[in-house]
Formats: structure tokens, C-alpha cells, sequence
């Protein structure tokens, strides 16, 4: 495998590349399920988690990845850096990268921050952790190692994926990986929740959710994303969008008998999801969560060499 000095996005990578980290990912879920959570892969690193939005999962589990790992894990939240005093974000991670961590895990508005940040900070590997609209890279490695082990793998699969696709990360990387590793997306939304340049994606789109049911391995269904919705008219009501786009019984008996429903979090029950969906048994929600730790602690890994690298 190429080596990986930071981790952008699923663009940068090569297919073979995200295959490996799933894999190894997967080997970390054993560990992850062993009565001593610990491996020594990491020992004498630092890790800094900076996060400016909120998060609960992602940063979550980048730091008990970390820690399982037996990694320095440091977090650092908007609410609590210098950057509520008026420092840029440049100087608070120049700041940072000045304390000599190995990585930095970065969650940020700005599109295209990590890169622009990896230029400043030479010896400081880059993850990101979701920036902007553009991508969420570990989301989609999280949710490829679930399809491998609880849905039967992605390749020559149709994930419909449901919702705000205009202001979500993880459906931009979606439809990134689709192309690199052989799996369809289909998306789902009105048309004021859809990014005007679509097209160029080659995906198939629908306004009509039940239409896009039938032939769907995966319902993947998204959050709402209201912090970034600047104008409050994209949808009538909660009440009517539930009724257009949310998924609920009815329209799960619909897909597919081995169809699963997946969702990145954090889910809004009775808006895009029904309750009895979301604790149905073929929701994989709580499996993604579980191979969220495993993936970041194979992003880890292979940003910092494993064990025994010392440049
Ligand atoms: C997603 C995100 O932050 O992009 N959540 C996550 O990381 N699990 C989706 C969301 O916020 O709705």
C-alpha cells in the first residue's frame, strides 16, 4: 500500500488504499471485543483531536481509538481554545503542531481546511475529521467496514442514500468511494436539499423516495442539517418531510428482504427516521458506531507507521 501522510479525504485515496484500512480495521474490531481493550501499537505517540463543531461519535471514538492503541490522546473543543480569544485557526494549530504530536484530528466549517492547514505544519500527519460540506473520510471507512461484515460487502451494491445531501460530508464521500470501489448511489431528496451540480457525479436521483426503494440494498439515511441551513424554506414542515423522505415501517417492508438501514448520526427520530426503524434488527446503526473505533484505529496506525517507527 501507498503511505498514507495524511488522511484529506476519500478523494486522495486509491482504491487499494481504503481496501487496506478496512481490512485492518477489521482486524481491530477483535481487539476491540477482547476483556483487555489494549494493544501497545501506538505507544509514544501523541495524538491531538481539535474539534470545532460538535461531535459526539467521531471524536468519541478517534479518542478511544487512541487510547486503545495505548496513544497520548489530547481534545480540544471550540468552547475551550484560544480561538474564543480571537486566535486564527492557523496560529491555534501552528500552536499545536509546535507541541509535536504526531497527529492532529482535525473538525472544522471550512472546506479544504486540512489541506490548506498541512502546508504549515510540516511532521504533523492531518486527519479529517469532517470538514464543511466536502468530506468525512472516516465515516465512509466506517460505514464500508460494517458493509463487509454486516451486510454482505459493497461491491455491485445500490446504497440509497436519503436526505440533506447538499450540506452532507458523508454523502459527498460516498459518492466519491462509489466510483473507486464498484458500488452505486442513489439519491433521495427535494430538490432544495440537493447540490446544484449533481449530475456530474453519475449517480441516479430521486424526488420520490419510494421509487428509489425497490432495488435498494442499503437505505442510508441522513440528518437534517440545520446549522447550515441558511434559509428555512427547504422543506414545508418536519411533519410533511417525515411523511416525503423519513423512513418508516412501511417503507421498509418495501426494500429488499436483506435490505439494512444505516445512518451516521446523530439520528432525529420521527424526522427522517421512524423510532421502530431505528431499533429494528435490520438497522446496522449501533454496528456502524462499533466499526467507527476500529476504522480510526486503523487511520491511526497507518498515519504513524505502527509499531516500533521512530521518523
Ligand atoms: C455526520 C457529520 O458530522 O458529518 N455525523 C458524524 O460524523 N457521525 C453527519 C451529521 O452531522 O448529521
Amino acid at each position: 500500500m501507498k503511505a498514507l501522510r495524511h488522511l484529506f479525504g476519500i478523494g486522495p485515496l486509491a482504491p487499494g488504499q481504503i481496501e487496506y484500512l478496512v481490512d485492518l480495521g477489521e482486524s481491530f474490531l477483535e481487539l476491540s471485543r477482547r476483556p483487555v481493550r489494549k494493544a501497545p501499537t501506538l505507544r509514544g505517540k501523541t495524538i491531538i483531536n481539535l474539534f470545532f463543531e460538535n461531535s459526539t461519535r467521531t471524536r468519541t471514538s478517534f479518542e478511544i481509538a487512541g487510547k486503545r492503541l495505548s496513544a497520548d490522546v489530547i481534545n480540544i473543543s471550540a468552547q475551550a481554545s484560544a480561538v474564543k480569544k480571537g486566535e486564527s485557526l492557523l496560529d491555534t494549530a501552528q500552536t499545536l503542531a509546535a507541541m509535536r504530536p504526531h497527529v492532529l484530528v482535525i473538525r472544522h466549517s471550512i472546506a479544504g481546511c486540512c489541506e490548506l492547514l498541512a502546508d504549515f505544519l510540516p511532521g504533523t500527519a492531518i486527519v479529517n475529521a469532517g470538514d464543511g460540506a466536502h468530506e468525512h473520510p472516516t465515516q465512509v471507512l466506517t460505514d464500508l467496514l460494517t458493509l463487509k461484515t454486516r451486510a454482505g460487502g459493497w461491491r455491485g451494491k445500490t446504497i440509497t442514500i436519503v436526505g440533506d445531501i447538499a450540506h452532507s460530508r458523508v454523502a459527498r464521500s460516498h459518492l466519491i468511494a462509489a466510483g473507486k470501489l464498484g458500488y452505486a448511489v442513489r439519491l433521495v431528496a427535494p430538490k432544495t436539499l440537493l447540490p446544484a451540480d449533481i449530475e456530474r457525479y453519475g449517480c441516479e436521483v430521486f424526488h420520490d423516495f419510494d421509487a428509489a426503494i425497490p432495488g435498494s440494498d442499503v437505505l442510508y439515511m441522513l440528518r437534517i442539517q440545520s446549522e447550515r441551513l441558511a434559509d428555512a424554506c427547504a422543506f414545508p414542515s418536519i411533519r410533511e418531510y417525515h411523511e416525503a423522505y423519513g423512513l418508516n415501517a412501511a417503507r421498509l417492508a418495501a426494500a429488499p428482504e436483506h435490505a439494512v438501514v444505516m445512518h451516521p448520526g446523530p439520528m432525529n427520530r420521527g424526522v427522517e427516521i421512524a423510532t421502530d426503524v431505528a431499533d429494528s434488527a435490520r438497522a446496522r446503526i449501533l454496528d456502524q458506531v462499533e466499526s467507527g473505533v476500529a476504522v480510526r484505529m486503523a487511520v491511526l496506525t497507518a498515519l504513524c507507521g505502527g509499531e516500533g517507527e521512530e521518523a
